[in-house]
């Protein structure tokens, strides 16, 4: 196993995109950020120097962390942020973990701009679970604003307000928009025909779900979130913020042609109106000279509200059986009913322009709207066993349970609108494995949402829509106990459900919250603190030497 060592330097750059220069947070200079390489077993040396006036924290997204929950980035819960002119050493490995995953900046909103690919291949001789690509393509699907500079203070408007952040202006694939009137602002992917591609594609985008389609051509599911998976035949991939696919391209589309790849808006939520999509363009190595005879093809794209794609891309994968045998632990010691979705909360005394009578929109996971500390990290406060900074009271079922089968259920559901702020946590022993059925409430709408857990990939048992406890009342759900996919993000249906499992065998205090930026700030978030095991090699060592102060 090698060491990885790189150095980033966050600052301002200036860049031009529609017409438009604007200043934005960037890593080295480059927009995306640097990419990340590593293999399995290797351990990252990331020295992270903040030249930039904003604070910052960078986040691992699908590393699991194992005794390493001070590397994690999520600020203010595993550690307060790097300041101006301050650095930090991120030093985690990657044992036991293959495939494509992602960093983003945690902390304001800062990540639209401050992201990059981090893949990790497998050990030197080592093949790949399917037959091996002759080359791959990063791709990195994110958004673009004509406001970037201002994207701090949009957030705290928006926090302050209780309203939504600005829209993007456009989607974007490694930081290109390719509409059609710009073809400079176009990202190139170029292939040899009859070749194979692993394209590693990570949504980036800080509130869209996306579908992604390549013109003239199809693609083989090989795994998600950086867990492999059965081979999924598709000509779709539905990707939501947070979660990354890698999948086979086979290059034998017809010759004399150019092919768009384009990922589309898709919105789970009515009414929807933001229906951006972003282009790159697949050139193949015999591509004709005169480019101005070459006709390009374009993919026939879902429906923007397409959820029956969504749900059947999502529902049919499987997980990739190591040596045959199931991973999943078939115990449950513990079992949880989160009821999450948008909602009402009451203002805070910071929040000037909340209307006092009316409250804020806001967003919880069993009727708590999750608060970040102010004075110190959830992880430190654990550590050091101060009092005061969060409570271990976060509830393992939601005060009622969330019904819409008849109209009185109904009635008792708006109470799941009413939430209190607060920073309380659920404590887990080391070890205990946990059962969370996840059911979107969908009281103020319905919508999809990503939802991210840290510091663990967690087996999807089952998914779908509607309400979770009519359903098993009905004996209407079925859970794959055999070879359930894994991820670290799961797009739990709009209006529906989702059971999921994880092993809490990693020390350290772990964020679960939706990967829609703007819901964060609403407090659509919980943590989990797992606790210490008995032997050194379950322990978290102390915090490092640069760890930064509060
Ligand atoms: Cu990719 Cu908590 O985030």
């Amino acid at each position: 196993a090698a060491i990885v060592e790189h150095t980033f330097h966050v600052g301002n750059l200036t860049v031009e995109r529609l017409g438009q220069r604007q200043v934005i947070t960037a890593v080295n200079g480059q927009f995306p950020g640097p990419k990340v390489e590593a293999r399995n077993g290797d351990t990252l040396l990331v020295r992270v120097v903040n030249n930039s006036p904003y604070n910052i924290t960078i986040h691992w997204h699908g590393v699991l962390q194992r005794l390493s929950a001070w590397a994690d980035g999520p600020a203010m819960v595993t550690q307060c942020p790097i300041l101006p002119g301050s650095s930090y050493t991120y030093r985690f490995n990657v044992t036991g973990q293959e495939g494509t995953l992602w960093w983003h900046a945690h902390v304001s909103f800062l990540r639209a701009t401050v992201y990059g690919a981090l893949l990790i291949r497998p050990r030197p001789g080592v093949p790949y679970p399917f037959p091996a690509p002759h080359a791959e393509h990063t791709l990195l699907l994110g958004e673009w604003w004509n406001a970037s500079a201002t994207l701090v203070d949009v957030e705290r408007q928006a926090f302050l307000t209780g309203g939504q952040p600005a829209n993007s202006v456009a989607l974007t694939i490694n930081g290109m928009p390719g509409l059609s009137h710009a073809h400079k602002e176009m990202h190139h992917l170029r292939v040899a025909r009859g070749n194979t591609y692993l394209l590693r594609l990570v949504n980036a985008a800080l509130n869209y779900q996306l579908f992604f389609k390549v013109a003239a051509h199809n693609f083989t599911v090989v795994a998600v979130d950086a867990c492999y998976t059965d081979p999924y035949h598709t000509d779709v991939i539905v990707i939501a913020p947070g979660q990354t696919v890698d999948a086979l391209m086979h290059a034998g589309a017809a010759p004399g042609r150019r092919y768009y790849v384009a990922a589309q808006v898709y919105q789970s939520i009515a009414n929807a109106t933001y229906s951006a999509t972003a282009r790159a363009l697949l050139r193949y190595d015999d591509d004709a000279k005169d480019a101005a005879k070459t006709i390009i093809m374009s993919p026939r794209m879902p429906a923007l509200n397409d959820s029956a794609t969504a749900q059947r891309f999502y529902g049919s994968l499987t997980g990739l059986l190591r040596d045959g045998k199931p991973t999943m632990p078939q115990r449950v010691d513990t079992r949880m009913v989160v009821t999450y979705g948008l909602a009402i909360a009451p203002c805070l005394p910071a929040q000037t322009l909340c209307n006092r009578t009316r409250g804020s929109l806001a967003a919880s996971m069993n009727n708590v709207s999750f608060q970040l500390p102010a004075t110190m990290s959830l992880l430190e406060a654990s550590r050091s066993r101060s009092s005061g900074v969060y409570t271990r009271d976060f509830p393992d079922r939601p005060p009622v349970m969330f019904d819409f089968t008849n109209a009185a259920a109904v009635n008792r559901n708006m109470s799941l609108m009413v939430t209190s702020k607060g920073t309380r946590v659920k404590a887990l022993r080391y070890n205990e494995t946990v059962e969370v059925v996840l059911q979107n409430t969908a009281v103020l709408g319905t919508e999809n949402h990503p939802l991210h857990l840290h510091g663990f990939n967690f087996y999807v048992l089952a998914q779908g829509t509607g309400n979770y406890y009519y359903l098993i009342r009905k004996k209407k759900i079925r859970k794959n106990l055999v070879n359930p996919q894994q991820r670290n993000t799961i797009a739990v249906p709009p209006g529906g459900w989702a059971v999921i499992r994880f092993t809490a065998d990693n020390p350290g205090v772990w964020l679960m919250h939706c990967h829609l930026e703007a819901h964060l700030p609403f407090g659509l978030a919980m943590a989990f603190d797992v606790q210490d095991g008995a032997t050194p090699d379950a322990m978290l060592p102390p915090p490092p030497n640069d760890y930064p102060p509060c």
